[in-house]
């Protein structure tokens, strides 16, 4: 070819190349869609945007191109909308709920809109309504004196930790969490260990901060020969063991029950619904989606309560006026008592600092996306189909109109009228149900009372017992420094580890502490002893407990096989190779969803 020819055809492939450039930028950037920062096509702001503190760099955006409380940007294809104002996420995701409460694909997750796993990440389908309904039953009914006693339980436990090993107060304050939560499903702290564990895997695993292939999607689809795609190989390990581990959690759960050895737990209540039929058992009818929602619903209640806990030591070391009143309040209205949920009314002050911990420091400080299911158009602007809308909690706990002074913690506005955000009365408010952190419309936590009475019963515990102080350093006899501005990067963030003191309030205190835990924990240990004697003395033959496991397995409309599936998979035995072949990454799970009729899956309902 003449070098002429190669010249033209060089310039004309620019051209043509520019064209396209022009013509992407200039519909990426069309007015019709809401301001924001300047969009470059196909890759929108994904070059600086931040991945840790991400919220910072959003807030930034909304203070530079914000109209009325909201602006957009593009990541890699993908449209966003960052909510800052808190009526305009009222409009969005309350008033439009109906079209704006999908979820978006977790890159690193298998199907995590339509696998039936995890609750809080599902997309707007059978699944999630079911399990939300469900879910929200067991955590309103919850109100109970058994709750109330796991909460005071764990509370006797952790003060008899910290006084034992004050350093290692990060770890133990997780595991509280997850004891409270092990507990409340499965009747046993003994499985805090793992189900934390599990819960830190999954967060890492759907936050834009943990895998890189949530960031740079593309990556998710090499394919997996040798070492060049490990995220999907330690997705699906991570995956596995997880289910398996929850599904062992449920079968365990009905051995028991089998034996007439189960206390009341979540699974428990679970199961003898299901014996009933899969309507009782709110139209959930097979033991992978029980397990999983019940399991879902133990690991959810760990990362989020942790990060409110340690960021309350943080509060308080750094606010040693507030923490003094704190406790004078709680000497007060409990006369030297642990105080307990039923003091609640009584200490204001106590709420007021955790309520304010949680505006200072909100640990899910992005939001959590919700995706729209429709074209929309708002306030004139155009919101496309698959818009993720992100309503930013830093922007709505950091306006100024709403909260004074918001980069300081002041417990005061919750305390004192005048303050925009004063309520009264004190004996109810300040609360945290409603706050802005747990989220907006159909998705809205369904944790909010849990959170509240576990970190009043928690919180509350740790000023009664303790001085929380600076950790002195041994040679220089100075204060060491309590970062309030280091976290990780997770969507549900915490501190990063620091240390400090954890001095009794007295001799008497301390020794009355472990005098708490001694008691409760020999009076666990008997009503355990107890249950399992009375138990075994009404089971007359094991025969008899063989039975009762049979006959619950043939329970109408409940599916309590994972092996009623195999066996069909089995049946499809070339198809379900060739699927596995065909999709490396699917889970068993998704080999059966692709590949039985719903009816096998779900035998009764959703048909
Ligand atoms: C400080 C504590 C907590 C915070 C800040 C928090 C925050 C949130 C947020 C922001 C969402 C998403 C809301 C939305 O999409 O609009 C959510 C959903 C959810 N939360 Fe919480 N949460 C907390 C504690 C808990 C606890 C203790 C539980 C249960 C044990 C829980 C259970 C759930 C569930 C099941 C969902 C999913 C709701 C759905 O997708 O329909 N949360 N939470």
């Amino acid at each position: 070819m003449q070098l002429i020819t190669l010249i033209l055809l060089g310039i004309f492939v620019v051209g043509l190349a520019l064209i396209h450039f022009v013509r992407a930028f200039q519909e990426i950037n069309s007015p019709k869609y809401p301001p924001g920062p300047t969009q470059i096509p196909w890759v929108g702001r994904i070059h600086d945007l931040p991945i840790q503190l991400m919220w910072l760099k959003f807030k930034e955006w909304a203070d530079i191109h914000a109209i009325d409380g909201f602006y957009r940007t593009t990541m890699l294809g993908a449209n966003f909308v960052i909510v800052t104002d808190e009526k305009v996420a009222e409009d969005l995701l309350v008033r439009r709920a109906r079209t704006n409460s999908d979820r978006p694909v977790i890159q690193s997750l298998f199907n995590n809109k339509s696998s039936m796993e995890y609750l809080p990440l599902m997309g707007r389908n059978q699944y999630w309504a079911r399990q939300r309904k469900l879910t929200h039953a067991y955590l309103t009914e919850a109100t109970n004196a058994q709750y109330h006693g796991v909460l005071d339980f764990e509370a006797k436990r952790w003060l008899a930790r910290l006084l034992a090993r004050p350093d290692d107060f990060q770890a133990s304050l997780e595991d509280m969490a997850s004891k409270v939560m092990c507990q409340l499903v499965w009747d046993d702290p003994s499985l805090s260990a793992a189900c934390a564990e599990g819960a830190w895997g999954l967060l890492r695993q759907m936050s834009p901060a943990g895998p890189i292939t949530n960031v740079l999607t593309p990556l998710w689809h090499l394919p997996e020969i040798g070492p060049l795609n490990p995220w999907k190989r330690d997705e699906r390990r991570r995956h596995d063991a997880q289910q398996a581990w929850w599904m062992e959690r449920l079968l365990g759960v009905r051995q028991k029950m089998a034996r007439g050895e189960m206390r009341a737990c979540w699974t428990r209540q679970f199961l003898e619904r299901a014996k009933t039929s899969s309507m009782a058992a709110g139209g959930i009818t097979t033991d992978f989606e029980a397990s999983s929602m019940l399991g879902m619903l133990a690991l959810v209640g760990v990362f989020t309560v942790a990060g409110p806990l340690s960021y309350f030591l943080v509060s308080m070391v750094t606010h040693p006026r507030w923490q003094a009143e704190v406790q004078r309040e709680i000497d007060e209205a409990c006369q030297g008592r642990l105080p307990t949920l039923d003091d609640a009314p009584k200490l204001p002050v106590l709420r007021a600092c955790i309520k304010e911990t949680m505006r200072w420091k909100p640990n899910v400080p992005t939001g959590v996306a919700h995706e729209t299911e429709a074209d929309d158009v708002y306030a004139g602007y155009f919101i496309p189909k698959g818009t993720r809308i992100l309503p930013l909690d830093w922007a709505f706990l950091r306006n100024p109109a709403k909260y004074p002074d918001p980069d300081h913690f002041r417990p005061e506005r919750w305390l004192e009228a005048g303050w925009p955000t004063f309520r009264s009365p004190l004996t109810r408010y300040p609360t945290l149900k409603g706050m802005t952190s747990f989220g907006w419309g159909q998705r809205q936590c369904l944790g909010q009372s849990l959170t509240e009475d576990e970190l009043l019963v928690a919180c509350g515990a740790l000023a009664w017992c303790f001085h929380l102080r600076p950790r002195r350093d041994a040679e220089t006899g100075l204060d060491l420094p309590v970062p309030v501005d280091k976290s990780n990067s997770l969507l549900i963030i915490k501190p990063d580890p620091f240390e400090m003191a954890f001095e009794p309030r007295s001799e008497a205190r301390r020794r009355e502490a472990l005098r708490l835990w001694a008691e409760a924990e020999a009076l666990d240990k008997k009503q355990r002893a107890d249950f399992l004697e009375r138990a075994r003395s009404k089971t007359t033959t094991t025969a008899a407990a063989a039975a009762a496991a049979t006959n619950e397995k043939k329970a109408p409309g409940y599916d309590t096989s994972t092996s009623e599936v195999s066996s069909l998979l089995d049946e499809k035995k070339d198809a379900a190779t060739a699927y596995r072949f065909a999709h490396p990454a699917g889970s068993e799970a998704d080999v059966a969803w692709q590949l039985l009729p719903p009816s096998s899956i779900f035998p009764l309902t959703m048909q």
